[in-house]
């Protein structure tokens, strides 16, 4: 089993049920944190954060406490700190917001700035509780601009991860098998495996009706973005407060994923430097125990040397076709990612070069800086290009 990881037979890497509410000691947080779309909107965001009382987090204990928490106050310092957009950026978050935010983080072991495990695996619930798990009846619990895209792009990112949970299933059934030199079980469970990681690219498809890409690209990104390798924020953020010195975080990235991590590990992929040194990075971004998990995948007997030493043309038939279905996914993203940043971005290129930068064009309310630059800072498609090629290296030679 999987649940000392933090990882639920039915969720996954989902927080399976987050908390909607905290105590009442901290609605002056909740009030502006449920708000922050229309606070940004009239340009009053940061004075009503820096009106807020300092608030004790020794009460917050339990862990769907704790994820809550830190969801709310990344919420806030997201729009803190992009209100008015790349141009009047802060040096400084200020301390009655840095100071529960450093412990609230520390407490988790997350970093002080949104994450996936915020935005995406926290910020859930169903509209009718007895209803499915399903786009119509999920609901985000805190949101930021752009409006139903916000909500398409979170909710399609969760339903990937609750469409890989079947592939996570089988994590321990292939390494158990491994271990015990049965050829049979580790077969069928890589085969359940692939057909798992097509549910996850089936299930990818779902941004194209949910996400705007001009809102995507022109208002949402900034928000995802963070205070590392941005050239809007070079010298990254003080968090008053907490520590003397500007801190530098990356923004939220699928990389923050655990899901890709594991079967990268599992299935014995490997990235070259750069890419390999962004991932390794953002493992760090994840809850800690989702990291564990990975890191133990990687520490088990190989498998892809167990496939080779069995010689067995069915058990290599699986393990190939997980190799192929991980890379069909990853051939699917970059296909989402030029729809909604690479064309946008042309598009915005086009027309600043025709003199035209009227802010009613959504494309150019983006940063420039985030033309090439994902908004966890990475190059977003030479990055995905890279990790995709790696993957199709990971494959074995079929006689
Ligand atoms: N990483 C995604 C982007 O760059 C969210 O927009």
């Amino acid at each position: 089993s999987l649940e000392p990881y933090y990882v639920s037979d039915e969720f996954g890497f989902i927080l399976p049920s987050p908390l909607a509410d905290l105590p009442p000691y901290y609605q002056p947080w909740m009030d502006i944190a449920r708000n922050v779309p229309d606070l940004i909107c009239s340009h009053t965001l940061r004075s009503h954060i820096l009106k807020m009382p300092l608030l004790n987090t020794h009460s917050l204990k339990s862990h769907k406490e704790l994820r809550l928490a830190h969801l709310t106050l990344s919420v806030m310092t997201m729009g803190y700190v992009w209100q008015e957009g790349q141009n009047e950026t802060v040096k400084m978050l200020p301390r009655n917001l840095a100071i529960p935010y450093w412990e609230v983080s520390q407490c988790l072991g997350l970093p002080p700035i949104l994450t996936h495990a915020d935005a995406v695996l926290a910020n859930w619930k169903k509209r009718d509780p007895q209803g499915p798990f399903d786009m119509e009846n999920l609901e985000l619990l805190f949101t930021l601009p752009g409006g139903d895209s916000v909500r398409g792009f979170f909710m399609a990112t969760l339903l990937v991860e609750l469409a890989a949970v079947p592939a996570i299933r089988t994590i321990p059934l292939v390494i158990n098998g491994v271990q015990s030199g049965d050829a049979e079980t580790v077969t069928r469970a890589l085969e359940e495996m692939s057909q798992g990681i097509q549910d996850m690219t089936d299930t990818l498809k779902l941004m194209h009706a949910n996400v705007e890409p001009e809102v995507f690209y022109g208002i949402m990104r900034i928000y995802l973005s963070g205070w590392k390798d941005n050239l809007c924020m070079p010298a990254g953020l003080m968090y008053e407060g907490v520590h003397a010195e500007p801190m530098e975080f990356s923004g939220a990235s699928a990389a923050q994923s655990s899901l890709i991590h594991c079967l990268d590990e599992l299935l014995g992929i490997k990235h070259e430097a750069k890419s390999g040194a962004f991932l390794t990075r953002m493992r760090n971004y994840m809850p800690p125990a989702h990291k564990s998990l990975i890191q133990d995948i990687s520490l088990q007997p190989s498998l892809r040397g167990f496939v080779q030493k069995q010689d067995s043309e069915t058990l290599t038939a699986a393990f190939q076709l997980c190799v192929t279905k991980l890379l069909a996914f990853r051939s699917y993203h970059i296909n989402v990612v030029s729809r909604f940043i690479t064309l946008p971005a042309a598009r915005a290129r086009k027309l600043r070069n025709q003199g035209n930068h009227s802010q009613k064009e959504t494309v150019n309310r983006a940063p420039t800086a985030l033309e090439e630059t994902g908004t966890g800072g990475s190059g977003i498609m030479s990055f995905l290009k890279t990790v995709r090629d790696s993957t199709r290296d990971g494959s074995l030679p079929l006689d």
